[in-house]
C-alpha cells in the first residue's frame, strides 16, 4: 500500500531524538502534525468533515494555543445547526455543504459519492489542507443516534462501498480520507465513556463489516479510532481492535489517529496502534515522555508509530498541489444535483407528484423550512455553506404559472391552535398544500442524541388539520433520521429530505415539479413506532455499558426477523416511472466454497419519463443450521433508463457474501442447506430469486470431553470405533455386547460419562475416559 520507502522511513525515525519521537505522534495544536525541521519533515493541516470543509480561520491560520484551541474545539462541536447565521460561522471559511451522509446514503450511487471526493478534495487543496477528516460510516444502529446525519446507513454494504466511493475520489486528487470512528460509535450518551457491548459475529458481520470493504476498495490513508471503549477497552487503546483485526487481518497499513482527545491512556494506545494522538496535549504528551523515562514505553512501538506518521506525511507533502481556485458554482450545481439523486419518495398516491399543469392553481406552502431551511446537522460536520438555496424562490421560479402563497409555521414552539386555523382558512383556496415538516430539533447532533422520534411540537397537529379538506397534501421532511408520521395515511405525497446541504431548496423543487425524477431509497428502515427501533430495550445502556442486545440484527436484519411492519422499509423508495425486473440468470448451480457467483438479470422502464432504478441484491440463507439474518444486502447499483429502455444488469456475488463469522473458528464459514439470491426493489420487494443449493465447507470436527453428550460424542468421526475397542479391553466385553452398551447411551441428553456410567457402575473411573477422549482429540486435526 504505501509508496514511501520503508528502509528510508526507519533510517529517518532513526535519526529522532527521544523528544522529538513523542511530539511527532503527537499534534500541533488543533489541526496539524508536528514539524521537524531539521530533519525536513514539514507539518501537514487536517480539518473536518465528513461532507463539506470546514476551515476555521481564527483556529488553523492562526497557529496554536491549546488552551485557546480546546475552548474553540468544544464551541464548534457542540454548537446547534439551527443557531445559523453568521454567529454559527463567523469564523470558518465557507465552503460548498453538500448534502449530509444521511441523503447521500439514500443515492445509492457510488460514482455520485467519488464526485463528491473530487469536489471536497478541491475545496481542500485550494485551502492547503492535506487530510480530510472523513467519511464517517458508524452503522445508524438507531434512529436516534445524534450523529446519524453523518453517517450513511445501517446496513455495512451501502457504508462500505459508498465510503469506498468517496475516499477514491479524495484521495485519487491527492487529499488523505480518514475512515472513522473506528468502531462502535452508535450514540453519543456518555460517548467517551460508554462502552459498546458488542457480541463477535455482530462486531464482525456488522459494525467491523463496512470499514473492512471500504479499506478493501478504497484503501483510506487514515483510519480515526472512536471516542468510546468497545467491549470494556478504549477504542484508541484496542490491541485486538488496532492492530489483530485492522492490521494483521485486513492488512492495513495506514496511520491510525485518535479522535479528538479520545485518548485516555496514551502509552496503551500507542501499544495498540493508535499512531497520532490530536489533537495536541501537554498532559498527553508529560506522560508519554515519563512512561518513556521509565521504561514502561515499548520502544519498538513507538517507532513503528513514528514510521506510519512519517509515512503519511511524505504521502501527504508529495500530493500538494499548487493552488487552484475552485468553481464554487459548480460545486453548487453538484450539491443540487447529488440531493435530487437522493431525495425519496415515501409515498405518492394517485400520482400526486410531479406537480403537473399548474397553470392557474394555487399552491399553498407552508413552513418555516421554506425560507429558512435546515441543511445541515449540528456538531464537527458542520460546514459554512457559501450560498443556500432558499426552497420557496426554487419553487416559484419553477411553478409555471401557479399562485404561490406561503405561511409561516414556526418549526419549533408558537400557539399552534391559531396558526393552524389561519393556514386552514387558506388552504380552503388552494389546489396543493405543501407542508415543510421537520423533527424536533434541540436535542440532536454531535454530543447529544434525540430523545423521540417526534415531529416539531404542532406539526402533526397541523398536517392532520389539512387532510380531507381536498386538496393535495405534499409533505416535504427535514430530519437527520426517521421520524414518526401519524399521519401517513392521511397525506397524498411524502419527500425525505434528510439533510439535503445547500442545494436542497432546487433539488426539491425539481422533484416537486417532475424536472427530476427521484431516485433515492431509504438507507435505514422507518419504524413504525419509537419501541421497534432494534436494541430499544438496552437503549441507551446503563452504568458505562450498553449492550447492542440485537446482536446481529441490526436495521432491516430485525425487523424481516421478528416480523415487525416497518413504517416504510429499507431500500424503499418511488419514482415518477415505474420498473420490471425479468430474466435472473446464475452461473453457478450450486453455492461452493471459495466461488464466486454471477448473476444477470433485466430492468426496464416500462414508464413514460427518464429515471433511475436503485437494484438490490439480498442472499437469503436456507436451513443455515444457526440463527442468521432473514435476507442480507450483499450489492447494490443503479441504472439510469430512458423510457422504454432495458438494460442487462451484471453482478457479481464473491465467496463471503455467502458466509457467516463463525465464532468458534474465528473464521468466516459457509454452511446452509441452500441460499436463495434475491433481485429486489427495496428490502420487502423482492422482484426476481433463485434458489442454489449449497456445497458447505467441512465443518470442524467437535472436541469431546466426558461432559459432551453422546451424540456429540458420536458425531466425532473416530470416537465410535475408539470407545468400542476401549470397552471391549478394559470391561472384557465381546464387540457385540460393547456395541450394545454404547447404543443404550445415545437418546441421552446427559454427558457421556454420566450416561455410560448409569450401566456399568464407576468400573470405569472418569479420569481414564477423560485419558482417551483427549487422545482421540489430539489425534483429529480441527
Ligand atoms: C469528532 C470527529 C472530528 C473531530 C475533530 C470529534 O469530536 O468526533 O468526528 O473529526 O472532533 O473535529
Amino acid at each position: 500500500m504505501n509508496t514511501v520507502d520503508d528502509d528510508e522511513l526507519q533510517s529517518v525515525v532513526a535519526m529522532m531524538t527521544d523528544e522529538e519521537k513523542i511530539d511527532f505522534v503527537s499534534g500541533h495544536g488543533l489541526w496539524r502534525t508536528t514539524a521537524i525541521e531539521r530533519l525536513g519533515i514539514p507539518a501537514i493541516v487536517m480539518t473536518d468533515g465528513t461532507y463539506g470543509v470546514r476551515y476555521s480561520t481564527t483556529q488553523i491560520d492562526s497557529g496554536s494555543d491549546p488552551e485557546a484551541a480546546l475552548s474553540a474545539f468544544l464551541a464548534v462541536v457542540n454548537r446547534r445547526a439551527e443557531d445559523g447565521g453568521a454567529g454559527m460561522f463567523g469564523d470558518t471559511h465557507p465552503a460548498t455543504c453538500f448534502p449530509n451522509g444521511n441523503l447521500l446514503g439514500c443515492s445509492w450511487d457510488t460514482s455520485l459519492a467519488e464526485e463528491l471526493g473530487q469536489a471536497l478534495a478541491a475545496e481542500c487543496q485550494a485551502l492547503g489542507v492535506d487530510l480530510l477528516l472523513g467519511p464517517g460510516i458508524n452503522i445508524r444502529r438507531t434512529p436516534l443516534a445524534g450523529r446519524a446525519y453523518e453517517y450513511y446507513s445501517e446496513d455495512p454494504v451501502v457504508s462500505g462501498d459508498l465510503a469506498a466511493g468517496l475516499i477514491r475520489g479524495l484521495q485519487g486528487a491527492g487529499v488523505g480520507a480518514s475512515l472513522k470512528h473506528f468502531a462502535c460509535n452508535n450514540s453519543e450518551i456518555d460517548r467517551t465513556n460508554m462502552s459498546s457491548d458488542v457480541d463477535e459475529r455482530a462486531l464482525r458481520e456488522i459494525y467491523l463489516a463496512g470499514f473492512e470493504r471500504a479499506i478493501a476498495k478504497s484503501d483510506p490513508w487514515t483510519v480515526m479510532s472512536a471516542y468510546n471503549p468497545l467491549n470494556g477497552v478504549q477504542s484508541a487503546e484496542s490491541h485486538w481492535l488496532l492492530t489483530e483485526v485492522l492490521r494483521k487481518e485486513w492488512g492495513y497499513d495506514g496511520a491510525v489517529i485518535s479522535d479528538w482527545h479520545a485518548i485516555k491512556d496514551r502509552s496503551a494506545a500507542i501499544h495498540a496502534g493508535t499512531d497520532l494522538d490530536m489533537p495536541e496535549s501537554g498532559p498527553r504528551k508529560a506522560r508519554l515522555r515519563a512512561a518513556l523515562e521509565a521504561g514502561q514505553l515499548d520502544r519498538e512501538a513507538l517507532d513503528r508509530s513514528c514510521k506510519r506518521v512519517l509515512a503519511l506525511v511524505r504521502r501527504l507533502a508529495g500530493k500538494r498541489r499548487a493552488v487552484v481556485p475552485v468553481d464554487l458554482d459548480c460545486h453548487h450545481d453538484l450539491a443540487r444535483r447529488m440531493a435530487a439523486e437522493s431525495i425519496v419518495l415515501l409515498k405518492n398516491d394517485a400520482a400526486a407528484l410531479p406537480l403537473e399543469n399548474m397553470a392557474g392553481k394555487r399552491i399553498l406552502v407552508v413552513g418555516d423550512g421554506a425560507i429558512r431551511p435546515t441543511i445541515q446537522g449540528s456538531g464537527s460536520a458542520t460546514t459554512n455553506p457559501y450560498r443556500v438555496d432558499v426552497p420557496l424562490d426554487e419553487i416559484r421560479a419553477l411553478a409555471a404559472g401557479a399562485m404561490i402563497d406561503f405561511m409561516p409555521f414556526a418549526k419549533n414552539g408558537g400557539d399552534f391552535d391559531i396558526q393552524i386555523a389561519d393556514v386552514v382558512a387558506k388552504a380552503h383556496l388552494a389546489d396543493t398544500v405543501l407542508v415543510f415538516a421537520n423533527h424536533r430539533t434541540g436535542d440532536e447532533g454531535e454530543g447529544t442524541d434525540r430523545s423521540d422520534l417526534n415531529l416539531a411540537d404542532g406539526q402533526d397537529a397541523l398536517i392532520e388539520a389539512l387532510t380531507g379538506m381536498g386538496c393535495r397534501t405534499i409533505v416535504a421532511l427535514t430530519m437527520p433520521d426517521a421520524v414518526a408520521m401519524p399521519w401517513i395515511g392521511k397525506v397524498d405525497a411524502v419527500l425525505a429530505c434528510f439533510y439535503p446541504g445547500q442545494g436542497g431548496g432546487a433539488a426539491l423543487a425539481q422533484v416537486l415539479f417532475g424536472t427530476a425524477n427521484p431516485s433515492g431509497k431509504l438507507s435505514t428502515t422507518l419504524p413504525a413506532r419509537i419501541q421497534d427501533i432494534p436494541g430499544f430495550h438496552t437503549y441507551p445502556g446503563e452504568n458505562g455499558h450498553h449492550f447492542y442486545s440485537e446482536g446481529i440484527f441490526a436495521g432491516y436484519r430485525y425487523y424481516d426477523l421478528r416480523a415487525v411492519e416497518p413504517l416504510f422499509p429499507f431500500g424503499h423508495g418511488l419514482s415518477y416511472t415505474h420498473f420490471v425486473y425479468g430474466d435472473l440468470s446464475v452461473d453457478a448451480e450450486t453455492v461452493a466454497p471459495g466461488v464466486p457467483v454471477r448473476l444477470q438479470f433485466k430492468v426496464g422502464n416500462m414508464g413514460e419519463v427518464f429515471g433511475k432504478e436503485v437494484v438490490q441484491i439480498y442472499v437469503r440463507p436456507i436451513e443455515p443450521g444457526l440463527k442468521r439474518p432473514v435476507r442480507e444486502l450483499k450489492a447494490f447499483a443503479k441504472h439510469a433508463l430512458t423510457p422504454g429502455e432495458t438494460v442487462t444488469v451484471g453482478i457479481e456475488l464473491l465467496p463471503r457474501d455467502f458466509q457467516y463469522f463463525d465464532t468458534a473458528t474465528g473464521r468466516w464459514t459457509l454452511r446452509a442447506k441452500a441460499f436463495a439470491i434475491e433481485v429486489a426493489a427495496s428490502s420487502r420487494d423482492i422482484r426476481l430469486s433463485r434458489i442454489l443449493p449449497c456445497v458447505p465447507e467441512p465443518m470442524p470436527v467437535p472436541r469431546i470431553a466426558t461432559t459432551s453428550s453422546p451424540a456429540v460424542v458420536f458425531s466425532h468421526p473416530k470416537a465410535e470405533a475408539a470407545l468400542k475397542s476401549f470397552i471391549v479391553k478394559r470391561l472384557k466385553l465381546g464387540t457385540g455386547e460393547a456395541q450394545r452398551l454404547l447404543d443404550g447411551t445415545r437418546q441421552s441428553f446427559l454427558g457421556f460419562y454420566d450416561t455410560l456410567s448409569w450401566s456399568i457402575g464407576e468400573s470405569i473411573p472418569e479420569a481414564e475416559l477423560a485419558a482417551l477422549f483427549d487422545a482421540i482429540n489430539e489425534d483429529t486435526p480441527s
